[in-house]
């Protein structure tokens, strides 16, 4: 059976939920932050020790000015509330992404990272201005400023996810399927699910069913 170290999930379909249940994206993100707890506290439940969170893609700035602000508020305000129960559960938060926001949030969540860094129970990477190819092309960058050698393991720990183990699992809801720009380096050798449902309609049932479906599957990594 295969072990699970790394889980990492693209949390779409907010917006269609909002239109559908309360006429309004918006609402759907609010409901969408339920589901983020739910699956924290499963996570944990399972024992594994890398959660990987897309929140905020590079290529989602092109939204709406009002639905960009409300997301950004809806963090704040989760990160406000919730950091110390986080830090209280052993709980390791780290941002993974290029950190240009406003002074008031680069703030709060260095101060996050910070409070939480020791912590050992569980890792959540929080994908916020996350693009894949630009983390890439940041990982060259430092590579060829420090005249390091063009490798695997060189490219690897300069991404933002140094120190983390690639995902085992990638999860997708909101019946899409295509990876958005989210660590397509890292994903070499991911299983992966596209769940039909949207997520906050997502529920640790349904995570649970996939967890127990990749303990089963042979993993080859070009092997026979
Ligand atoms: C994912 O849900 C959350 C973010 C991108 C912030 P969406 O907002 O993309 O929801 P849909 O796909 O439009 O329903
Ligand atoms: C991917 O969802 C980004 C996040 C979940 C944060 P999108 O809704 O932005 O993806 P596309 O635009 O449909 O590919
Ligand atoms: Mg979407």
């Amino acid at each position: 059976m295969n072990s699970i170290k790394h889980v990492a999930i693209i949390m779409d379909g907010n917006g269609r939920w909002g239109i559908k249940h309360k006429k309004s994206r918006n609402l759907g993100h609010k409901e969408g932050l339920k589901t983020v707890e739910k699956i924290i506290k499963t996570t944990i439940k399972n024992k594994i020790k890398y959660l990987t969170l897309y929140a905020f893609s590079t290529e989602n700035w092109k939204r709406p000015k009002k639905e960009i602000n409300f997301l950004f508020n809806l963090l704040e305000n989760f990160l406000l509330n919730k950091i110390s129960d986080l830090n209280k559960q052993n709980i390791k938060l780290k941002i993974i992404g290029k950190k240009n926001f406003s002074i008031k949030l680069t703030k709060l969540l260095n101060s996050s990272e910070k409070k939480t860094s020791q912590n050992k129970r569980l890792q959540i990477n929080l994908a916020l201005n996350y693009g894949s190819k630009n983390e890439i092309i940041n990982a060259l960058n430092i590579i060829k400023k420090n005249k390091l050698k063009i490798n695997e393991s060189n490219i690897s720990k300069n991404l933002f996810t140094k120190n983390t183990p690639d995902p085992d699992i990638l999860i997708r809801t909101g019946n899409t399927k295509r990876l958005s720009n989210f660590l397509l380096w890292q994903l070499a050798y991911s299983e992966i699910f596209f769940e039909k449902k949207l997520w906050p309609d997502f529920n640790e049932k349904d995570y649970f069913k996939i967890l127990n479906n990749f303990k089963k599957i042979k993993r080859n990594f070009g092997n026979i």
